[in-house]
């Protein structure tokens, strides 16, 4: 596919409606009252992924507990996951706080304007490159996110597989295409809030529209239909037993849990005790949990949840069972009073086994709504 183009003519008149609509019905997010590289970086670290209005308490916490790179360079990666705890995607903060101890030993604590440097730091992939550097120092380098993508897809009535090479080419082409020489970065943002507040999935408002009379998609009737939903990724299935195992504590009672290793899924989240076994769609035996020098309660029926990652599918079921788990391998350990839960990072499954059971204690929502899946 060659990628589409856009006359100059059309691209000026296209970039001046947009500019007008944002000055006018943009929402007041707190990071766009800031020019600090560094906050700017964390919100669109933040952004990815998860919604604007969930971001914003994590946001300020964020920056309150490591208001430079230096600050939380200095910090073990566990603080910052437990500051990240219900934003989902946890690889992002990991990639973030490397990101830091980079720019701390090679930059001198400060965010490297230079796109080349920038771009080498771990975690900084285009999108990140674009946004950050437009948005701090005003670097013309388009962004191209979800929202985006749909509000590009629809410009030009783009019907073609999203998550084609070919799609995402053309896509990126006609994002620079659009991006001006000065004021990128308020171009970035207004393209991408009208992906997030007009341009939406199903129903977009075109009634309000800065684009609406030079939308392909609307033209032909596609603007419901365009862009093409992706094909579902194939998600291969596993089952897990795992163990509840409550007791008193000086704080009340308290539930044993096992830190994951830092790297791979759910890396450095904490979660109950537990193994995977073959996959059984009918009976389980809480069994294997005996390998774990756990003594399970069989004679009370499990809770069982079903957690979907992007390509996996999680059937747990979640045992009551006496004893210490150990600290195999180096696997860390706690026992946490069931008060303290709010304030662990805990996996997504464990908090779903935690509600299954009504451990009083566990945060009843996470804080972030997410937009997608983590993988
Ligand atoms: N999504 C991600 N970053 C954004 C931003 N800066 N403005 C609006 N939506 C966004």
């Amino acid at each position: 596919m060659s990628a589409p183009t856009l006359a100059p003519g059309e691209i000026d008149a296209a970039r001046e409606s947009l500019a007008a609509w944002f000055e006018r019905a943009q929402r007041p997010l707190p990071w766009r009252a800031t020019r600090d590289p560094w906050a700017i970086w964390v919100s669109e670290i933040m952004l990815q992924q998860t919604r604007a209005d969930s971001v914003i308490p994590y946001w300020r916490r964020f920056l309150e507990a490591f208001p430079t790179p230096a600050a939380l360079a200095s910090r073990p990666v566990e603080d910052l996951l437990d500051l990240w705890a219900g934003l989902g995607y946890y690889a992002r903060a990991r990639h973030l706080h490397a990101a830091a101890r980079r720019v701390v030993e090679v930059h001198a604590g400060r965010v490297p304007p230079s796109a080349a440097d920038f771009a080498a730091l771990p975690g900084v992939g285009r999108y990140t490159l674009g946004a950050v550097l437009s948005i701090a120092f005003d670097t013309p380098l388009p962004v191209l996110d979800g929202n985006v993508a749909r509000v590009l897809s629809r410009l030009v009535a783009l019907d073609a597989d999203p998550k084609a090479l070919s799609t995402q080419r053309a896509l990126w082409s006609l994002a620079e295409q659009l991006v001006p020489s000065r004021g990128a970065g308020a171009h970035n943002q207004a393209l991408m809030e009208l992906g997030a507040t007009v341009c939406t999935p199903r129903q977009p408002a075109c009634l309000v529209c800065p684009w609406q009379t030079r939308c392909a998609a609307r033209r032909l009737g596609l603007e419901a239909t365009l862009p093409r939903a992706a094909a579902r990724t194939a998600q291969t299935r596993h089952t897990l037993v795992a163990a509840l195992c409550l007791e008193d504590s000086p704080e009340g009672p308290a539930v044993w849990l096992v830190r994951r290793p830092l790297e791979g899924l759910l890396g450095g989240l904490w979660e109950l005790p537990c193994v995977e076994v073959p996959v059984d769609p009918g009976a389980t035996s809480p069994d294997p949990l005996r390998a774990l020098g756990l003594e399970p309660d069989a004679d009370t029926p499990p809770r069982s949840i079903e957690h979907a990652f992007t390509h996996r599918r999680w059937t747990l079921h979640t045992w009551r069972a006496r004893g210490v788990p150990p600290a195999h391998l180096g696997a860390e350990v706690a026992h946490v009073p069931c008060a303290h839960l709010a304030q662990v990072a805990l996996s997504g499954p464990a908090l779903k086994a935690l509600l299954a059971w009504g451990v009083e204690g566990a945060p009843r929502r996470r804080g972030a709504g997410r937009a997608r899946r983590e993988g």
